[in-house]
């Protein structure tokens, strides 16, 4: 084992800077006790506390609500407010909670993703981005994406690991048990530009438009269609696991806009699930788009608004976005 502790990492990260990015390593810190916490949770299974248990009011807006999903979500408010963060905004809840006005950075958070994985022993994750802070939760949580200080998320996997940027490239740490603490496995993970592997949920595919419908079908013709090459697909349903493997050996994530009710601008939240993926995914070299255009260009107009997401390899990334704009050439 070689690579720098997260300890090591984030006292380089603030040698030679100030206050706003102490807060980031504090939390960053705080942050990276409470998902040990959290996998220790996640460990004992069906044998916990009935986490898997559903809630019987689902959160504000909509979506199925499960007890390890209001575990999670306290357990990195905790964490926030122990960092001393101004904003606190959660997949779980329906507005941000104000918790330190005078502080500099806001905290948007998916506290866990994939969470219709959690009874099946596949990865789960937690999703976050830091922002800087801009008086009020409007303000805050309207910004685009590439205003974000930091991004990261943790999967709770065969291996607990965490993938974080600070806006100078993107590491994947893991966490050893012996040492206790997480190392840096990855430092400066560079997406591969091509892809082999697609990674959509097929089964919408009579619910998508025909531009999705053609670039998928394309790819499904493998070395005998236009893009001459075979395609692997996967679909793990957990986005955490989706964009580690992405970061790991290329390919492209996709979740388009559907025609199901509600669906029409797809299934993830720009804010605290599309943002910080797309700011990871870049600073490992590659691209993330909302089909067509820049995620991170995107302004929010809610904090839980829904956006298409398009993301990984460069080259593929690029070549979604001819299909869907009509202009792929095949
Ligand atoms: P969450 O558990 O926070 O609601 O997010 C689940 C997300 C994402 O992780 C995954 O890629 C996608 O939803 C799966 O959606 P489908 O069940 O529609 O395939
Ligand atoms: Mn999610
Ligand atoms: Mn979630």
């Amino acid at each position: 084992m070689s690579g720098r502790t997260l300890e090591a990492y984030l006292h380089e990260f603030t040698e030679s800077s100030g206050a706003v990015d102490a807060n980031v390593a504090q939390t960053i810190r705080l942050f990276a006790e409470a998902a040990v916490r959290m996998r220790l949770a996640i460990n004992d299974g069906a044998l916990g506390d009935a986490f898997s248990a559903v809630r019987e009011a689902a959160h504000a807006h909509g979506d199925e609500q499960k007890e390890l999903d209001v575990f999670a979500d306290e357990l990195f408010l905790d964490a926030a407010r122990r960092a001393r963060v101004s904003f606190y905004a959660s997949e779980e809840l329906a507005h941000p909670v104000a918790l330190d006005r005078s502080s500099e950075i806001a905290i948007a958070i998916d506290p866990l993703d994939g969470s219709s994985n959690i009874d099946t022993n596949v990865s789960i994750g937690t999703i976050f981005s830091i922002l800087p802070s801009k008086g009020d939760e409007a303000a805050t949580f309207s910004q685009p994406g590439s205003a974000q200080l930091a991004a990261g998320f943790f999967v709770y996997g065969p291996q607990l690991a965490f993938a974080l940027t600070l806006g100078r490239g993107t590491s994947v740490f893991v966490y050893s048990a012996r040492l206790e603490a997480f190392v840096e496995a990855y430092p400066q993970m560079s997406i591969q530009e091509t892809a082999q592997e697609f990674a959509v949920n097929m089964s919408n595919y009579r619910h998508w438009d025909e531009a999705v419908r053609h670039y998928v079908n394309d790819c499904l013709k493998g070395v005998d269609g236009p893009r001459e090459k075979e395609f692997n697909m996967r679909w793990i349903a957990s986005m955490v696991a989706d964009t580690y493997r992405i970061l790991i050996r290329g390919g492209v994530f996709l979740y388009p806009g559907d025609c199901r009710e509600g669906y029409s601008a797809g299934r993830l939240r720009l804010v605290y699930e599309a943002n910080p993926i797309a700011m990871l995914v870049e600073q490992a070299g590659g691209k993330a788009t909302d089909g067509t255009s820049r995620v991170l260009d995107i302004t929010p107009k809610g904090l839980h608004q829904r956006s298409p997401l398009v993301f990984g390899s460069s080259r593929e990334v690029e070549k979604v976005a001819l299909y869907l704009s009509g202009s792929s050439g095949t």
